[in-house]
């Protein structure tokens, strides 16, 4: 990391920074790396008088052209606090995804929100109230017939004196218990006694999720009006198995809080973005065709971040199996000549995010009926001819958006490649990443996986962003995308 001259830093700054790098016995230069390196790193921002200083330390670098830290000041520059006044009470089940429900706590703090926690006693054995009252700074509710919390509080107090429940993660008994009214401990008694909307946020093994009685205790309670965030597909963390039943992220959580409370910073409403996602599927005849292996959960994702934000969001989503995203207008395509298509229908637009695996050829004539395989004649020969290039005709199109990024998936030379793409393509960002089986993301690799590690490539240089989720991927170039635009006068 370039190194930056703390002297510039307010006096005020400049003395916090002093006393904290006393207390962590390092000097102020190495104090004010570590904390622009957590920063750019992607690390849960502090709170209070470290969150000012890792702002003016962002701020600075960012002047004096430190080129990794323009994301991680975007997303800082997001409006903060955005839960503030808002008290949640957030009941952890018992199941393995619980030490999510860590994480949890600290980023709603962090927006704002007061956190009280009730423990089921299954999930004290995965996480300790220890933790969890550390976190919440607040005392943790665990047992219904405490007589010190029942005076104090009360089981109908608790319920009632939040402006939302959470139940993270939401395990396959405690949707049983809510769904059929029970009441036999203080988690399943503070729901049925609740007169405030109930968030829940699944996490079980993929049998037990798609188990009959779960699946008519998920229909139940969606009629009854609780609210569902998840679960997502992916790797289990507890096995080797993969499926539906993977506990939302907790940045998919807090916008799913940050909806039901309508609390979100909307620093792109009135702005229109379109987004292209998943592959293409390019026909041979009329039942085989040339795909890839995009799943569109990146494009979907980021789509869904914009519209967090407050943007218009339009997203052009070739063949994927995934659920079209919550407040976005989802146009389904095909083939890469009726995604260009769909494209310059929505164009003009403030911004365009191409993120979908676009097939470069397609065959010059699909076949009107099924090719036959005939003895004797060996395999058809396709001839291949180059699809529109949607990127490219977009970035120096007449009615241009004023911002274009584009994506580009490589298997080697990524930089190289994403440098000459930018130029090129007419695109202002590229987001490069490696989908090679090498990039060392997972057992299943960026395509399809969970999760992505990206550099942002545009002409002020280069930002190397650490691994994420895909979802915090999508929340970052969103913040990115905000702050860009913000520039951008119309
Ligand atoms: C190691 C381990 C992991 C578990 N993970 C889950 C889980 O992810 N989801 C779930 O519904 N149950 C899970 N269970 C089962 C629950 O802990 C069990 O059903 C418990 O009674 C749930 O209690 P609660 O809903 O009151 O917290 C797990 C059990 C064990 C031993």
């Amino acid at each position: 990391m370039a190194s930056i001259t703390i002297r510039n830093l307010d006096d005020e700054v400049k003395e916090l920074l002093r006393q904290l790098a006393a207390e962590n016995d390092r000097s102020m230069e190495e104090q004010a790396r570590v904390m622009i390196r957590a920063a750019v790193d992607g690390q849960i921002g502090p709170v209070g008088r470290l969150d000012q200083i890792e702002k003016a330390l962002l701020e600075l670098a960012n002047s004096q052209g430190a080129p990794t830290v323009a994301s991680a000041l975007a997303v800082k520059n997001l409006p903060r606090g955005t839960l503030s006044n808002k008290r949640i009470l957030l009941i952890i089940g018992g199941g393995i995804a619980a030490y999510k429900a860590l994480d949890l706590i600290r980023r709603l703090r962090e927006r704002g929100a007061a956190v009280r926690v009730v423990m089921t006693s299954a999930a004290q054995e995965f996480v300790t109230s220890l933790s969890v009252g550390a976190l919440s700074a607040d005392h943790v509710f665990t047992d219904m017939f405490d007589r010190n919390d029942e005076h104090d509080v009360g089981h109908i107090r608790l319920s009632r004196e939040a402006d939302l429940l959470v139940v993270a993660p939401a395990t396959a008994d405690l949707m049983a218990k809510l769904a059929n009214g029970h009441a036999n401990d203080l988690a399943s008694t503070v729901l049925i006694a609740t007169d405030k909307p109930v968030l829940m946020a699944p996490a079980m093994n993929p049998k037990m999720w798609s188990y009959p009685a779960t699946r008519r205790n998920r229909a139940t309670l969606g009629k009854d009006g609780i609210t569902f965030v998840g679960p997502a597909k992916g790797e289990m963390a507890e096995s080797n198995e993969a499926g539906e039943g993977r506990m939302s992220e907790p940045l998919e959580i807090i916008a799913a809080v940050e909806a039901l409370l309508d609390a979100g910073p909307k620093p792109l409403a009135g702005r229109r973005i379109i987004v292209t996602s998943g592959p293409t599927h390019e026909p041979i005849d009329p039942v085989r065709y040339i795909a890839n292996r995009s799943s569109g959960k990146q494009g979907h994702a980021i789509a869904a971040a914009l519209a967090r934000l407050g943007a218009d969001v339009r997203l052009v989503s070739g063949p994927v199996s995934i659920a079209d995203p919550a407040g976005v207008k989802t146009i389904h395509v095909e083939r890469a000549q009726e995604m260009r298509d769909a494209v310059e229908q929505l164009l003009p637009a403030d911004a365009a995010v191409f993120v979908a695996a676009v097939a470069d050829w397609r065959t010059e004539n699909s076949a009107g009926e099924k090719i036959k395989k005939v003895a004797g004649e060996g395999p058809p020969v396709l001839r291949m001819v180059e699809n529109p290039d949607i990127l490219a005709g977009v970035g120096h199109h007449e009615r241009r958006p004023g911002l274009v990024v584009g994506f580009a998936a490589e298997t080697q030379d990524l930089l190289r490649n994403a440098e000459a793409k930018l130029s090129k393509k007419g695109a202002d960002i590229i987001v490069a990443n490696d989908v090679s089986q090498t990039s060392g993301i997972g057992p299943s690799g960026v395509m399809g996986g969970d999760r992505n590690r990206v550099r942002i490539v545009s002409r002020t240089g280069i930002e190397e962003w650490p691994e994420m989720t895909k979802d915090e991927v999508a929340a970052r170039l969103a913040a990115l995308i905000a702050a860009r635009l913000k520039t951008i006068v119309v």
